[in-house]
């Protein structure tokens, strides 16, 4: 049985993973398991997978997990040095990466530099620090599989081929909840409204992210790392339906795509089991049920956070984390009612140009930025919402 280590369990990745590790039981164990503040669910992961060592974001938390947990043989650890223990020091075959935002990126480095394969759902920190994660896993041969939806489908469709026969990697985008909204319309956006997504249930950060493009923005520096492909090459396209799920142009102009409907199981199981594929109990794509799928560009004028997520990577160095921070600081907010919808790509815009861009050379690099641009965003949002 391949020992596991999920990061972020109880979110909608963790908990997706757990389903496939319940319908592979002698396949998995899971010796590790890290969450936020969400104890209830947490203790329930704990009574069923009985992992060795947990950890959660708090020592308030960790020390009520204790008092609810009194009766089992678990190790319950807190704080971000917790987290890290769990992903680093136990031993395990596979991390799946799922915390949601930058807090990931210290434990997914330190399962990378223990040498475990990493299933990376967990995107921000390719974001912030793609070519030192990639340095790293080289340096301790690690494999990193994609599990977001996008980044799959390409990593299958590279399957067999060689990268520089690749053209152009095109990552499919639903548009999110609000594609259809006009310029005026989207002024008066709700948080509730924006995180209705159309076709896949997911945590909240990465709904907004949807609704705003930003999470299309991430995806292209996630692909820029994952398949050291330059930015130039990476194109977006909408396609609201989430059946094609991306698609590689070769250099003689053939497409692969990879389709199916939009459930994670499929990709998070594909990265569980690399190579293999294995028999889920999931409705077939019918696409003569469905009939037709619809295709278009991005509106780079009512969702410009695509188009900062390129400018980030033009740009280089310590800007992708700065960019990140910013919105996950905005994000925030209007998950608040702290900022308008509109207003999450001018927070991110002003941080960026207020950003002197440096080289990563190592994690703290990363972080420094991350920390410099969360400060500068807060100071934005506050102003922005005292204007
Ligand atoms: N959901 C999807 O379908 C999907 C698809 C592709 C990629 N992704 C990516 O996968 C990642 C996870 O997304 P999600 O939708 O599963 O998010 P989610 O439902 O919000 O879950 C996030 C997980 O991270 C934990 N967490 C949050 N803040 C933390 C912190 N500061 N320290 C430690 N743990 C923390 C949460 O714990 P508590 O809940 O216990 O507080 C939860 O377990 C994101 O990077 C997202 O972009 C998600």
């Amino acid at each position: 049985m391949k020992p596991i280590i999920i990061l972020g369990s109880t979110g909608s990745i963790g908990t997706n993973t757990l389903d496939i590790v319940q319908r592979f039981p002698d396949e998995f164990r899971v010796v590790g398991l890290t969450a936020g503040n969400n104890i209830e669910k947490l203790e329930e992961q704990i009574r069923r997978f009985r992992p060795k060592t947990v950890a959660v974001s708090s020592e308030s938390s960790a020390a009520l997990l204790r008092s609810r947990c009194a009766d089992l043989r678990v190790e319950i650890l807190s704080g971000e040095d917790g987290i890290t223990h769990v992903a680093s020091v136990l031993d395990a075959e596979l991390v799946i990466s799922a915390i949601v935002g930058a807090a990931g990126l210290v434990p997914t480095l330190s399962a990378i530099r223990s040498g475990k394969h990493i299933a990376l759902a967990n995107k921000e920190p390719m974001v912030m620090a793609g070519k030192l994660m990639q340095d790293e896993a080289r340096k301790h041969g690690v494999r990193i599989f994609p599990v977001d939806s996008e980044h799959s489908a390409i990593f299958q469709s590279l399957e067999g081929h060689r990268i520089e026969d690749v053209r152009r990697l095109i990552l499919t985008a639903s548009g999110g909840a609000l594609w259809t909204l006009t310029h005026e319309q989207l002024q008066d956006v709700t948080p509730e409204r924006a995180l209705q997504h159309p076709n896949w249930k997911m945590g909240a950060k990465i709904t907004i992210d949807s609704a705003t493009l930003m999470n299309k923005g991430l995806e292209v520096v996630e692909a820029r790392w994952l398949f050291d492909i330059p930015e130039s090459n990476i194109e977006v396209m909408v396609h609201r339906e989430s059946i094609i799920h991306s698609l590689v142009e070769y250099k003689d102009r053939s497409i692969i795509a990879q389709l199916g409907l939009p459930d994670m199981r499929t990709p998070i199981s594909y990265a569980m089991h690399y190579p293999a594929r294995m028999t889920l109990d999931l409705p077939s794509l019918e696409l003569t049920e469905i009939g037709r799928l619809s295709f278009s560009k991005p509106d780079h004028d009512r969702f410009p956070c695509l188009n900062l997520g390129y400018e980030s990577l033009r740009i280089g160095g310590t800007m992708p984390a700065t960019m990140n921070a910013a919105n996950e600081i905005a994000v925030d907010a209007f998950l608040n009612h702290g900022l308008r919808f509109v207003e999450i790509p001018q927070v991110i815009r002003n941080t960026m140009e207020a950003h002197s861009q440096q080289e990563i050379t190592c994690l703290d690099d990363a972080l420094e930025a991350d920390r410099w641009a969360r400060e500068k965003a807060e100071s934005l949002v506050h102003a922005l919402s005292h204007s």
